[in-house]
């Protein structure tokens, strides 16, 4: 594919060019990303492209969902790669807000998910869900999308988006898409680039554990606790943040598994915090 990239800057622009499309009756789908890209992001670029006939993505490292001490200043910006990237996956039209754009100085108005966004990630990064909220609220204002597309890495934030998405009658189709992994196992994260080799060796036990528990709920297990303390004595060489065995929709911790769950773990590793899930169904 040898397509020019578009790029917008303005939510102005952006508006008035997904109306045109509208107006021309095509459907827009959009993949909203931090840049950093990786096999991940391709996978969803690709089914927006398959999927719609105007495929959009954002690039836009968004300040409100890190807190004063995480890795905003830090994390990975690769601009020009991720626009070939994109190009290469089959996005036509890059939406590239400015921060003063998206925040001016007397910025106010923010978006709360409550029950999804509570534990989980929320238990060490409390302002995070209303920072993806809002952005996520503030781009699809502006892309106008029919379907937007995330990963499944991001479970939580997929539920938050999904809840929200319904509770606001914004009727866009919301997909999530399989979680991308290294041959090894290891979830894609655009944080993977802060792991040293050691620690990336140590990385490989969120997968493992993971893995392991999913082997015993197929062969029978549906006692969280047991779950639980099996992923936690896979993962002794990482710093643990959290492991949670939820409902798959509501977020909400389940004692007993009797219906789709959710199996998410964080961690510590090294410079990086990394979080993966599975999920699992278990037969009627
Ligand atoms: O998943 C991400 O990369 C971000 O949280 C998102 C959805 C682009 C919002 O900034």
């Amino acid at each position: 594919m040898n397509q020019e990239i578009k790029i917008i800057r303005s939510a102005g622009e952006m508006r008035a060019w997904a109306l045109a499309q509208k107006g021309a009756g095509k459907t827009i789908g959009f993949v909203p990303t931090m840049g950093a890209l990786h096999e991940g992001h391709i996978s969803l670029m690709q089914a927006a492209a398959s999927g719609s006939d105007c495929p959009v993505a954002s690039i836009f490292v968004n300040p409100t969902q890190f807190a004063p001490t995480e890795d905003f200043d830090a994390y990975p910006r690769t601009f020009e790669r991720d626009l070939e990237m994109s190009r290469e996956a089959g996005i036509t039209l890059i939406y590239a807000p400015t921060a003063s754009g998206m925040y001016p100085a007397d910025y106010s108005t923010y978006v709360t998910v409550e029950q999804v966004s509570e534990g989980l990630c929320s238990l060490t990064r409390p302002h995070f869900f209303r920072g993806v909220a809002t952005v996520v609220t503030k781009l699809f204002n502006a892309v106008l999308p029919d379907k937007a597309y995330f990963g499944q890495k991001d479970a939580q934030q997929c539920a938050v988006i999904k809840r929200m998405v319904r509770d606001l009658d914004m009727g866009i189709e919301i997909i999530e898409m399989p979680t991308v992994r290294e041959p090894d196992g290891l979830a894609m994260s655009s944080r993977n680039r802060y792991l040293s080799e050691a620690d990336r060796v140590r990385a490989l036990c969120l997968s493992r554990a993971l893995f392991e528990a999913e082997e015993r709920m197929r062969g029978g297990e549906r006692c969280a606790a047991r779950i639980v303390a099996g992923v936690c004595a896979g993962m002794a060489e990482v710093e643990i943040d959290y492991i949670a065995l939820v409902d798959a929709e509501t977020m909400a911790l389940v004692d007993e598994i009797e219906g789709p769950v959710l199996l998410a773990v964080a961690a510590k590793v090294g410079a990086a915090r990394l979080i993966d899930n599975i999920k699992f169904t278990p037969n009627p």
